[in-house]
């Protein structure tokens, strides 16, 4: 089934006299359970695009179909409804609250849904146990490291349940290792639970965890093709157990 229709996908941000055109034409389908990578040079529209995947943006022209669901036609109030409920982010710098526990930080799109606080709270540990991190519920972000702030991110993009994971450039900030460790743990994600992922990332290393890498270059696709199966992360199962 495809979860992501879109057709001819443009984006013009007006800068006073002049005209920035970050998308010129996008057309795209994902299928649910898919695993997708999009790469290229700084400026090309990566996070462009992401941001109208996660209903964070709507293009100048072309449709969004989302599950079934036309959202290039939906005012702030349904966006941002269909955000909650169907899609978790994950950022390159994290983007936790500090002074605030990790568990806190995980049950804030729960609070926002309006559920209960005991409900949130157990569902705030439970996803934080799916990333390894039991035992860490009470630190700060600037109390864990890196990799575990990012795999607290990680829970509060999954607490919700959503059908979409949305990560741009979610190893860009982490060394090799806990690059290693995030990528396993969304392929995981991936191939376990068939959740639909797409990242954006620089390094060829982290776009070969993918099943499909997407090449963008001044706003439009420059190619599109499978992860050739060999190339594909070959110790994703192995350390499926975290
Ligand atoms: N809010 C904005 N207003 C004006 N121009 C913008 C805005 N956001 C992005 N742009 C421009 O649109 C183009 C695409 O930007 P985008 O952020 O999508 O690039 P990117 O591929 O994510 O780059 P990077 O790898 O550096 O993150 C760039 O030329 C950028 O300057
Ligand atoms: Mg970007």
């Amino acid at each position: 089934m495809s979860l992501i229709v879109c057709r001819d996908l443009v984006k013009t941000y007006s800068m006073g006299e002049t005209d920035v055109h970050a998308l010129r034409g996008v057309s795209l389908t994902i299928t649910a359970g898919e695993c997708v990578a999009i790469m290229g040079a700084s400026g090309s529209g990566k996070s462009t695009v992401m941001n109208i995947l996660g209903c964070l943006d709507v293009p100048t022209s072309g449709t969004y179909e989302l599950d079934g669901v036309d959202v290039s036609t939906l005012g702030a109030n349904r966006l941002a409804d269909i955000r909650n409920r169907k899609i978790g982010f994950v950022f390159q710098n994290f983007n936790l609250i500090p002074r605030t526990t990790a568990r806190e930080n995980v049950q804030l799109p729960l609070f926002y849904r309006g559920i209960p606080s005991r409900e949130q709270q157990a569902l705030a540990l439970r996803a934080l146990e799916r990333v390894g991190l039991a035992g860490r519920e009470r630190h700060h972000p600037s109390q864990l490291s890196g990799g575990q702030q990012q795999r607290v991110a990680i829970a509060r993009a999954l607490v919700t349940n959503p059908i979409l994971i949305l990560a741009d450039e979610p190893t860009g900030n982490l060394d090799s290792q806990a690059s290693r460790e995030i990528m396993d743990m969304l392929t995981r994600l991936n191939t376990q639970e068939k959740m639909t992922i797409v990242l954006v990332t620089h390094e060829p290393e982290i776009a070969q965890y993918a099943h499909r890498v997407i090449t963008m270059k001044d706003g439009i696709i420059l190619s599109d093709r499978p992860v050739a199966e060999s190339q594909a992360s070959p110790v994703v199962m192995e350390q499926a157990g975290g």
